[in-house]
């Protein structure tokens, strides 16, 4: 069965069929996957049938895995995946995955176990979509711009609410983590420019902290225009797997107490490099008993 792409937006997410992921990789298969994931930057899977052994397994097709986290255990009886689970956190704020450390992962993987009766979409946006649709002069200054991303708390956001979700958050900051990255990265395989911010990115290099809040505010909206967005509803027993180097998500706190558990693999990446061939550079803290370094492709 050859494989099939059909877009789900015109800027953004995908949903590719044919492709049977309990099945070992070959090599045409994965460039197909990869070059969706380059063009789509979000695509999912149907009733893929997979245990976590499994989505470490299909993970791994795009690139040597990362553990579960810097701070947070993997979950039980596993060594990559990381439980996404609402008794503990909800990932409501818009984010890019660990952009604390100096190399992000590349790809993040999103299976579905439990899904609540409504609600609980993720939200995935196309950050190279938001940088081409700034003004000249705001493309050109964020061009030239360098930001720090911390793991530390956010303290404009309200604590957690639960004592599950104030433990997950005490062990989420136990060790520090800071670096520097490019506000604008350049994708090491499509050369595509993308906004590199999010909810981790505190404070841009050389500004004072009011003027880079309202900055990153600018900026940010143009990432979360609803058009660069895919909103995606989801049922259990799929596979999202998006971008990680060019997207933001974010998890819609929209269902109540329902449980919502999606378990996460993610992909090791490779350090940012900006518009000026300048690359990222951890600040705070050493990642490397959580993920290798990708060489990027010359
Ligand atoms: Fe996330």
């Amino acid at each position: 069965m050859p494989v099939s792409i059909r877009k789900l937006t015109g800027r953004i997410g995908a949903v590719v069929e044919g492709v049977d992921l309990t099945a070992p990789s070959d090599p045409s298969t994965v460039t197909a996957l990869r070059e969706a994931l380059n063009e789509h930057k979000a695509i999912v899977f149907d009733q893929v049938n997979l245990d976590n052994a499994g989505q470490e397994r299909v993970a791994a097709w795009f690139g040597e895995l990362t553990t579960a986290h810097p701070n947070i255990p993997a979950a039980d009886g596993t060594t990559n995946v990381l439980a996404v689970d609402s008794e503990t956190s909800k990932a409501d704020a818009w984010h890019t995955d660990v952009t604390f450390v100096v190399n992000p992962p590349q790809v993040t993987t999103l299976r579905s176990l439990a899904i609540p009766p409504y609600g609980g979409e993720t939200l995935i946006a196309n950050a190279a979509a938001a940088y081409r649709d700034l003004p000249e002069p705001l493309r050109a200054l964020a061009d030239s711009l360098r930001v720090v991303h911390t793991n530390q708390h956010d303290y404009a956001r309200p604590p957690a609410t639960t004592a599950l979700r104030q433990e997950y958050d005490r062990v989420f900051v136990s060790a520090p983590y800071e670096a520097e990255h490019p506000v604008v990265r350049v994708h090491p395989l499509t050369g595509e420019r993308g906004l590199f911010i999010g909810g981790f990115a505190q404070r841009i290099v050389g500004l004072p902290s009011s003027d880079s809040a309202d900055l990153l505010r600018i900026l940010q909206s143009y990432v979360t225009r609803p058009e660069n967005i895919l909103r995606w509803t989801w049922s259990p027993g799929q596979l999202l797997i998006f971008d990680n180097r060019i997207t933001q998500h974010y998890g819609v706190d929209n269902y109540d107490d329902h449980p919502r558990r999606l378990n996460r693999v993610t992909v090791a990446g490779d350090v940012p490099v900006g518009v000026d061939g300048r690359r990222s550079r951890q600040l705070v803290g050493d990642a490397s008993h959580y993920t290798g370094v990708l060489e990027a492709v010359a």
